[in-house]
């Protein structure tokens, strides 16, 4: 890879790790399974360590993770509560175990191995054996005081056997079958269930009333001291992890039985095969394996590095493959005109969902991979929250198969398929005469992004291209109320309304405008770049490719996609009668503002942060790209403003502390209506 590609690569990983350490730590709601985290994070140090100039000082792979809410009382540690560090293969374990050998000067070290508890992290302090306080790792230096919840949880006693006084780190969970009960019980009752044990764990020790994670079957295990009263004769015997996990168990405190000392790397090997085995015979998830250096005393000559210990790794199991049987392959057809082709399959289960359907993308990827009709295939979630198929099971592969054939026809139209030369994609010749495309098309330009019609969705475009009311684009602008109520299920009250969100839709703004046409490649900032720039929708149709990638953010791609749809006879009669219609054409100018209304936040970067009340977030965050501004998901030296709702998170103490400017989103509202821009309420 380039080095910009590397760099925009590598960008793109720590966003992305951003995001979905927000929905697994913050809102215990993720997108994606662990394993397939890892894989994002393991790419991340991966470029990182090749590229040292993509180093920053606040890179996602230093943090532990999550964030704290506030409102639960706030626990500080120090040392800080670490994670650990990966490995997936014996190659990567072995080098584990070199390093160990070669620091500690220990030919033969020995280990203890553990079952790696896929629950939430949990720091717990005894004083004279009675538990005076739980909390949560949050980021690793601050957690959050969740004392009164764990003291309702029975696996973890209230007073040990023995008096002793320690700060100890373990593991909450959930047993898979309270899970199961659980959720059988919250969809009864029409709650929204948990993706997983882990995070129903996490959801219900993180809540304000203890109640509530009394009322859930919660459960723990123990494995590390972290503090210990000095001279305390019963911890000082205490010199292996070894030892750790029997004195935990002396005491009452729950531990995970099936660990082993383990003398040799082979004894290591052994207990990883086994586990790889049998790691779902429990009745609670582990993603993996730990293997931690038994002697205390070397682990503390060995020491950490910020973000975890150098004594132990963790041995993550590989992302979960599954075999099923593909029953058909269906081509779609997209806005653009694109062939998809995806496989239906036999429903199975994959790392927590079921998958009934995979995307093969385009031809070569389905001729490398020969996926034919009736074939059996392993189906993965890897690197994405996507489902993949892996590879064909060959020899399950049944005689009368036959390779797939992309169609030259369109399944939609029957317009002849292309394939241009440089395009992986087979694209339907048909434009907006293809009803596929055209369903597509309409779709996306009543969304919310685009003209915003609320009530043209999927459903009522169906019902209107089936009724045949409409069959181009601008054919939206001449529906009346009578030709909606002769649609099933329109009543006079949606129809009249329908009618008037349409009538409204025609001030929309002329980025949104250029949005909704569609043309490839361009998004919501190309657009409103495009609008900002032309000002009217005429001057865009005039422009040359030129003056196009001239502009900055205006690759070479985009310009060629402009250039390319404008020229089409048939989009040009769209846009004509769309102004006849009484479409807005023109980039409103605010008035008492010098600069063109929608660009005032041009080049800024803004963070926002917290709950909104006025606007969504994602309102907010669309608007401030609609205004020329940059949302970034991070606080630096480069950003220029703070946009703070309510429980704000570390963001906002992270602006303080390097005095970036910080605005409450009431006041941030007020300024810009002052400047005459209205927020988009
Ligand atoms: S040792 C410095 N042992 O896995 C000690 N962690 O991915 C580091 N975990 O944050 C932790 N079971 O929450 C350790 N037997 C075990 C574990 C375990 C689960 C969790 C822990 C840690 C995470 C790292």
């Amino acid at each position: 890879m380039t080095s910009e590609r590397n760099d925009r690569r590598i960008q793109e990983l720590r966003d992305l790790i951003a995001y979905h350490n927000h929905l697994y730590y913050d809102l215990d709601q993720p997108e994606i399974s662990d394993a397939e985290y890892d894989v994002l994070m393991d790419e991340l140090q991966r470029l990182e360590s090749e590229n040292p100039n993509g180093r920053t000082e606040e890179s996602v792979t230093d943090r532990v993770g999550g964030t704290v809410n506030p409102a639960m009382g706030i626990v500080s540690f120090s040392p800080p509560v670490l994670s650990l560090n990966n490995v997936h293969n014996a190659e990567e374990l072995q080098e584990f175990y070199t390093r160990v050998t070669q620091v500690t000067g220990d030919e033969s070290p020995a280990f203890t191995c553990e079952l790696k508890i896929d629950g939430l992290s949990v720091v717990i302090r005894y004083q004279e054996g009675r538990l005076v306080q739980a909390a949560t790792r949050g980021d690793g230096l601050r957690g959050e005081d969740v004392t009164a919840n764990v003291l309702r949880i029975r696996a973890i006693p209230a007073v040990l056997r023995q008096p002793v006084s320690m700060e100890i780190r373990g593991e909450v969970y959930m047993p898979r079958s309270a899970f199961i009960a659980l959720n059988a019980r919250r969809e009864h009752e029409g709650q929204g269930i948990f993706a997983n044990p882990r995070n129903a764990a996490a959801g219900s020790l993180r809540q304000l009333d203890p109640e509530v994670t009394a009322s859930r079957e919660l459960s723990a295990f123990f494995y590390q001291i972290r503090h210990a009263a000095p001279r305390n004769p019963a911890l000082s015997r205490i010199t292996t992890q070894y030892l750790t996990l029997k004195f935990f168990h002396e005491v009452g405190l729950p531990v995970e039985e099936h660990f082993r000392y383990c003398e040799t790397l082979e004894d290591i090997y052994n207990y990883v095969d086994e586990w790889e085995r049998q790691r779902d015979s429990l009745d609670y998830d582990i993603d993996g394996l730990v293997i931690k250096l038994n002697d205390l005393s070397k682990q503390a000559l060995i020491g950490e590095t910020q973000k975890a210990p150098r004594w132990a790794v963790a041995y993550k199991f590989a992302p979960e493959e599954v075999l099923t049987e593909v029953l058909d392959i269906e081509i779609s057809v997209g806005r653009t005109g694109t062939l998809t082709p995806t496989a239906i399959l036999k429903p199975v289960r994959v790392a927590g969902t079921t998958v009934s359907r995979a995307s093969l993308h385009n031809e070569d990827i389905l001729r490398d991979k020969d996926i034919r009709i009736g074939d059996f295939v392993f189906i993965r979630k890897a690197g994405e929250i996507i489902p993949e198929v892996v590879r064909v099971e060959k020899t399950l592969r049944r005689d009368n198969t036959i390779p797939f054939r992309f169609p030259d026809r369109c399944p939609a139209c029957g317009s002849a398929v292309v394939r241009l030369p440089e395009e992986a994609a087979h694209r339907c010749t048909g434009g907006m005469a293809c009803s596929a495309q055209l369903r597509e098309a309409l779709i996306h330009f009543a969304s919310r992004d685009a003209m915003d019609i609320e009530g043209l969705g999927e459903k009522t475009v169906d019902l209107l291209l089936e009724s045949g009311f409409v069959k181009r684009v601008d054919d939206i602008y001449r529906l009346k109320e009578e030709d909606l109520l002769a649609l099933p299920r329109f009543g006079r009250l949606s129809a009249v309304k329908l009618v008037q969100n349409i009538e409204s839709s025609k001030s929309r703004s002329l980025s949104r405008l250029i949005f909704a046409l569609g043309m490839r490649f361009v998004g919501q900032r190309a657009a409103s770049v495009l609008a900002a720039r032309f000002r009217t929708m005429e001057a865009l149709q005039q422009a040359s490719y030129e003056e196009l990638v001239d502009i900055p953010d205006i690759g070479e791609r985009i310009a060629t996609s402009v250039i390319t749809f404008l020229s089409q006879p048939s989009n040009r009669e769209v846009i004509r009668n769309l102004r006849d219609l009484g479409v807005n054409m023109n980039h409103v100018e605010v008035a008492g503002t010098e600069s063109p209304g929608e660009k005032v936040l041009e080049g800024q970067s803004i963070v926002v942060t917290g709950t909104f009340k006025i606007l969504p977030r994602k309102t907010l965050e669309l608007w401030i790209a609609q205004l020329g501004g940059r949302v970034a998901s991070s606080v630096s030296s480069r950003t220029d403003l703070v946009i703070v709702g309510e429980k704000p998170g570390s963001k906002l103490e992270k602006a303080q502390k390097m005095n970036v400017p910080i605005v409450p989103e009431k006041e941030f509202l007020e300024q810009m209506t002052k400047l005459g821009i209205t927020p988009p309420l």
